[in-house]
């Protein structure tokens, strides 16, 4: 049997936008029957060993999700050893292309709204730690409609066949 792929999701906390993003790849790779490894970090560490924000779980679970693990954060190994990095912003993004790339680490790292069927230009998942509720489901409706493109494209033809289907535009 074939490993199964490695995604890690990024964003600052790893208690809101990472978790969100991880719970809805698991769940559109569970209803594809897809076998994928899936964890989230960030590159922050104020919040280290803490569950998600009880904001962001509240707002998934409205909608059927639920959100769990405890705030990690990201390090070298595990850039080393996803398939797949995607970070939530283009914060996350930089932060994540400075680690990998001062240790020569080759795993792709592309902003997780490259999938994003509904996004133009460069998106990012907006972060919604210090707004309202409005903002904490705005949230899980783009880590759901990403991740779904995203898992399909993964089903189709693994992590080459994904980057291929990112936006024209992203
Ligand atoms: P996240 O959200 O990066 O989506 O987990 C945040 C969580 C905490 C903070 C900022 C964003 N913070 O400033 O503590």
């Amino acid at each position: 049997m074939s490993t199964p792929l490695s995604i890690l999701t990024v964003c600052l906390g790893n208690i809101c936008r990472s978790p969100t993003a991880e719970a809805t790849l698991r769940e559109a790779a569970e209803d594809a029957g897809l076998q994928v490894h899936i964890d989230s970090a960030g590159t922050g560490a104020w919040h280290l060993g803490n569950p998600p924000d009880a904001r962001m779980r509240a707002a998934a679970a409205d909608v059927g999700l639920t959100i769990d693990g405890l705030a990690q954060r990201v390090d070298l190994a595990a850039l080393q050893e996803a398939d797949l990095v995607l970070a939530m912003d283009r914060s996350n993004l930089r932060d994540l292309e400075h680690v990998a790339d001062g240790a020569g680490v080759d795993t792709p790292i592309v902003l997780f709204r490259d999938f994003d069927p509904d996004a133009t230009g460069t998106a990012e998942v907006p972060d919604p730690y210090y707004g309202g509720p409005d903002g904490f489901a705005e949230v899980v409706e783009i880590c759901r409609r990403t991740s779904q493109r995203l898992v399909d494209a993964l089903a189709a033809g693994g992590v080459e066949a994904a980057l291929t289907a990112r936006r024209e535009d992203a």
